[in-house]
């Protein structure tokens, strides 16, 4: 203890609400309770090949708590073991620039990507601490992520939302939310707006099953349905639709656009009338929920906490309730799955919720 005189800081990979908020623990713990100077380095891993830094003083990061987005920017195209097009290993650079800096920890705040490289730059003896933030919840060993609450408040409004309109015209609407491979905001967000058929990645589906759904709530009087769907769900089990690629991304896949497929052969299926809407990027917007603001000051603390610690390679995380400390490299070795025996599942099958299976 006592050795730590700088921290830096850097936020990677796709922006959620409660970034602000981690940055901010982050900046008050260090410079409140141990006199230590933050470093804020700009855009992710970019700032540290490239440079771009500041000091973030308590001014800086006051009145931050509630804003959603992150004022450090952020990139997922920042590798620096396979950086740009040419995919080029700068990570000398990056080893340069932190020596530089004369920074004696680096906090990583990022998903299973920025956790990846900051796993790899420990490796190669810098001192990294992590905390897990994501919408798409896909952490391994930390219960929640930062961001995964407020997508799943943004995406239950729309649910609720939903509703009427679906109601009104006699439709089936579809709608899509992020998630990647896993299907936690979903779940989440479907049992929290009552969709009556929710599908995710980790329930395969089958497309009649849906449509016997549908027809059975028409016979009960019900001549609207809502479907969620986890945009990583595989058409008719087969295929995962990709809206896009980007080349110089970590993971270059964008996924995107299987409702429009489920709802055609829906509406071929059953003659009624179906509409989709996909949320995208709403779901990272807004400002953070209470529990994600809460959840990121924690961690934020935590961090600064490891890196005084000098607990290098382990990342803030939450068990059962409890504010702990995992190695990063558990917490990469999978993408965290929806696990099929959870009571959640268990109480959304309860009570009527159709999973396609
Ligand atoms: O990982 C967060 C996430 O929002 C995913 O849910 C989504 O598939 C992806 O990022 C979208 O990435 P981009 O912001 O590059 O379009």
């Amino acid at each position: 203890m006592g050795k730590t005189k700088r921290i830096g800081i850097l936020t990677g990979g796709g922006d959620c609400p409660g970034l602000n908020a981690a940055i901010r623990a982050v900046a008050k713990t260090s410079i409140f309770g141990h006199q230590i100077e933050v470093i804020g380095i700009e855009d992710g891993y970019e700032g540290l090949i490239n440079n771009k830094t500041r000091i973030l003083q308590t001014k800086d990061v006051s009145g931050i708590l509630t804003q959603g987005g992150t004022i450090l920017g952020t990139s997922n195209r920042a590798n620096p073991f396979a950086y740009g097009e040419e995919k080029k290993d700068v990570s000398e650079e990056v080893f340069k620039n932190f020596h530089n800096l004369k920074l004696d920890a680096l906090i990583c705040v990022g998903g299973d990507g920025t956790l990846h490289i900051a796993h790899e730059l420990t490796q190669l003896g810098m001192p990294v601490v992590g905390i897990p933030k994501t919408i798409d919840n896909d952490v391994e060993a930390t219960d929640f992520t930062i961001g995964f609450d407020s997508a799943c408040a943004v995406a239950t409004e729309a649910i609720d939302n939903i509703h009427s309109t679906a109601e009104s015209h006699h439709r089936v609407m579809i709608i899509e939310l992020m998630g990647r491979y896993t299907g936690w905001v979903a779940l989440y967000a479907g049992v929290a707006g009552g969709g009556d058929i929710i599908l995710i990645p980790e329930i395969p589906y089958k497309i009649d099953k849906i449509c016997q759904e549908v027809k059975r709530r028409g016979k009960f009087g019900k001549r609207f349905s809502i479907v969620v769907v986890a945009e990583g769900v595989k058409f008719e089990d087969k295929e995962l639709v990709v809206k896009k690629r980007v080349k110089a991304s970590t993971d270059q896949i964008r996924l995107g656009g299987v409702s429009y497929k489920i709802a055609q052969h829906l509406e071929e299926l059953t003659g009624l009338e179906a509409r989709v809407i996909i949320l995208g990027h709403l779901q990272r917007g807004g400002k953070p929920t209470d529990f994600d603001r809460i959840l990121a000051t924690q961690f934020g603390k935590k961090a600064v906490d490891l890196a005084l610690a000098e607990n290098f390679g382990y990342m803030s995380s939450l068990q059962h309730g409890k504010i702990t400390s995992v190695p990063i490299e558990s917490a990469i070795r999978n993408l965290k799955k929806v696990n099929l025996d959870s009571p959640l599942i268990e109480a959304a099958r309860g009570v009527g919720t159709c999973f396609g299976d």
